[in-house]
């Protein structure tokens, strides 16, 4: 019974990862000129930007075992090209795990509403006018280890930009969950990039940047 719960629960995890909705690289929510604009305009010019991502470097379903998680990839196109300082949701936990027991743990921890501790601090947050705010999609958010940032910095002044990098989710329900997160924070300007793609994908990251008034 025990085996046959892993086998459907590892087959489901692996849908969710392969299900790509459509053959678009990346995804948006600025691709039209209104929100553009809504977006430049709640980006202070003269502000700091601060990158807040988590990344799972090792075992990945579609790019094989990676160095770099596809998160952090795309967190470094934009400290690269925005100047932005990084904070890094960084855990010891899934170290060296495989996929499948991966995402029976990271099932297990988004059904019981788990807060994973993260290792570090984030200093003087009040020196940032703009979060971009990035991880991957797992089970349709972000994982868990986020939502303990979350519960810990109070984001709610600032202007919050999410990202996410997956394999068929697209956003997933990670714009919603960040806004529950900081109702009072103004969420715009949306990206999402296929994990399999962000190797290759700097160019698109650079046209979301200038979309949003970077
Ligand atoms: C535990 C787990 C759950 C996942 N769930 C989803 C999902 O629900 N939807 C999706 O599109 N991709 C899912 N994926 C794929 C990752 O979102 C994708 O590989 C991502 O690019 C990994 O980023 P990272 O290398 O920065 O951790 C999942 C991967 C893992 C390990």
């Amino acid at each position: 019974m025990k085996t046959m719960k892993y086998i459907l629960a590892s087959a489901l995890c692996m849908l969710v990862s392969t299900a790509c909705s459509g053959s678009k690289k990346s995804e948006s929510n600025v691709n039209e000129p209104e929100a553009q604009e809504a977006t430049a305009e709640a980006v202070k010019k003269d502000g700091k930007t601060l990158v807040v991502f988590f990344s799972h470097a090792g075992d990945n379903y579609s790019v094989g075992d990676i160095k770099v998680g596809n998160t952090k990839i795309v967190a470094d196109y934009i400290s690269e090209l925005t100047g932005a300082d990084q904070f890094e949701i960084k855990t010891s936990k899934y170290d060296g795990m495989a996929y499948r027991p991966l995402c029976d743990l990271a099932k297990e921890e988004q059904q019981k509403g788990e807060l994973p501790p993260f290792e570090g601090s984030l200093e003087n947050l009040d020196q940032y006018d703009t979060v971009f705010i990035g991880g991957p999609v797992w089970w349709g958010t972000y994982p868990q280890v986020m939502f303990t940032f979350f519960s810990q910095y109070d984001l709610n002044d600032k202007t919050i930009i999410p990202f996410t990098t997956h394999e068929g989710s697209g956003l997933g329900n990670c714009v919603k969950d960040v806004k529950k997160a900081y109702p009072n924070a103004t969420v715009t300007g949306e990206f999402s990039m296929y994990g399999h793609d962000v190797r290759s994908g700097k160019k698109e990251v650079e046209k979301w940047l200038n979309k949003i008034g970077f």
